[in-house]
């Protein structure tokens, strides 16, 4: 099976670099960059929603599968990184970075649906998933990745991981299935 992906968008390097500048190492890996890309892709026109941007890596992968007329909002509680992402991807005007809690966004959603969710921070996995899960549109696919143990997780992260899988196993609204691939990925959609 080939795994790596054979092309990456053009401001991986660029945001490599600014990672290592500031430190950040929680960036999703080709393979999850990949499948996001992928899954954008298949929604011409789709209105994709990020929770959690970090530098922006995810964001590039996903925007290198979007459709002209896509659009992806991304969140992000961190200035530093907001600002990163914006300064290499906010030129795309099909892609808008908000500063803002996610735990916020979540609390007071203004009717938007979404045809793809990449919940990368904990508000919308760990906290607030019913809320998450009701801004996905009729075909919408959630995704989350990260979740095969990770030898960086803290105290207390594994309990959470086991409880995130039963809660989306024994929802059944979803048809839910996990992808020993990458980091470890759940894509689920609606199933009504
Ligand atoms: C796993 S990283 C995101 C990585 C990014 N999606 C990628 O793959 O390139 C999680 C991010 O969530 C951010 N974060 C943590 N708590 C948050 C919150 N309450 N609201 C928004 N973002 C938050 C962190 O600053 C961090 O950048």
């Amino acid at each position: 099976m080939t795994q790596t992906p054979m092309t990456e968008p053009e401001q991986l390097a660029r945001l490599t670099i600014a990672c290592e500048a500031l430190g950040f190492s929680m960036s999703c890996d080709p393979l999850t960059g990949a499948l996001l890309r992928t899954l954008a892709a298949s929604k011409p026109a789709g209105r994709i929603l990020e929770l959690g941007t970090g530098a922006g890596m995810s964001a590039a992968w996903i925007i290198a599968g979007m459709s002209a007329d896509a659009a992806l909002v991304s969140v992000e509680n961190s200035e530093e990184l907001v600002d990163t992402a914006r300064s290499v991807l906010g030129d795309d005007p099909r892609v808008t970075f908000l500063h803002l809690d996610a735990a916020t966004y979540l609390a007071e959603p203004d009717g938007s649906l979404f045809d793809l969710v990449f919940a990368d921070t904990w508000a919308g996995k760990f906290d607030q998933l019913p809320e998450a899960l009701a801004l996905l549109a009729e075909g919408g696919v959630f995704v989350v990745d990260d979740l095969n143990p990770q030898l960086n997780w803290p105290d207390g992260h594994a309990p959470k991981v086991v409880d995130f899988k039963r809660s989306m196993h024994g929802n059944p609204g979803l048809f839910v299935t996990e992808l020993d691939w990458s980091t470890g990925i759940m894509i689920a959609t609606r199933a009504d």
